[in-house]
């Protein structure tokens, strides 16, 4: 899989890229079905076998659970892999936390630097609440994160939105933004014209809709190629679905 460059400030990523809740984090999520969390040796499996098939990025966030500290044990160590991660949410006793201050927007990015092991964090996002249009225009939350980009210890700066008024906003602000794309919701359209016109990075979630979408070929093809979009974050645990999903993008990455 060719490279696409993430925004103004990269890094280079596969248009095809990891999603990661589903390595740590089994509750309070949205999935059809119930499941198990990879063990170490599925869970480096999994990874061995992105790697092969050309995959560079992991999706990760405090929220998921063990996630951050099991690719910080798996994967950090490589220099293959870019990992983004976020700030502002945690997943406490079965709740969804957020906190923007400036101060647990810091601890977080410490955090995580820790967990995965890393001193340099490639990419890190805003997980935005519902809330995501006043966090924005309120400015600490991406002030603080911005600053920790002017002293290094990020690379990329982004905002994981909801609405498409926040969305258009972090496009503005930000060198990257996450937005859902899926057969069943395509109202982020206008963000995605936006950050193509501004060469900003863009990823997509839940682009099967959180598996709620029966035809996961149909819905990466029609992503991947989709102007403007730079990758697309696919969950899966599934080394079967895994390779479906690698081979689809390839598909219709050729067929362009
Ligand atoms: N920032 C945010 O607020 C936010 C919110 C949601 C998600 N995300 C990010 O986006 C990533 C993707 O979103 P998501 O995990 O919610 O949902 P998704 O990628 O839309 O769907 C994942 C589900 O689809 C299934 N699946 C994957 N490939 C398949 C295939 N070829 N055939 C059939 N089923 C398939 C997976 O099951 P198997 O495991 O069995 O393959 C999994 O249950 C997340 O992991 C996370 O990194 C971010």
């Amino acid at each position: 899989m060719e490279l696409r460059q993430l925004g103004p400030r990269g890094p280079q990523v596969s248009p095809l890229a990891l999603g990661g809740t589903k390595f740590g984090r089994r509750e309070g999520v949205k999935y059809p079905t119930s499941f198990e969390l990879p063990s170490d040796g599925e869970l480096a499996g999994l990874l061995a076998l992105a790697k092969d098939l050309g995959i560079n990025l992991i999706d990760t966030a405090p929220a998921y659970g063990s996630s951050e500290a099991r690719i910080g044990a798996l994967a950090a160590a490589d220099d293959h892999w870019r990992i983004a991660t976020k700030v502002g949410e945690t997943f406490v006793d079965g709740q969804s936390q957020f906190d923007f201050s400036p101060a647990a927007i810091r601890a977080s990015v410490e955090v995580s630097r820790q967990r995965l092991r890393r001193d340099v964090l490639d990419i890190v996002l805003l997980h935005l609440s519902g809330d995501d249009e006043a966090i924005l225009r309120q400015g600490a939350a991406l002030a603080a994160l911005l600053e920790l980009r002017e002293r290094g210890l990020i690379g990329s700066v982004g905002a994981s939105t909801k609405s498409v008024a926040a969305g258009l906003l972090a496009v503005d602000q930000c060198d990257l933004v996450m937005i859902t794309s899926n057969a069943s919701d395509q109202s982020q359209r206008p963000v995605l014209t936006a950050a193509r016109g501004l060469g900003k990075g863009i990823l997509i979630k839940k682009p099967f809709d959180s598996g709620h979408d029966a035809d996961a070929g149909a819905a990466l093809a029609n992503l991947v190629r989709m102007p403007g979009v730079t990758s697309v974050v696919a969950g899966t645990i599934s080394t079967a679905h895994l390779s479906d999903n690698c081979a689809a993008v390839v598909d219709a990455l050729m067929e362009r």
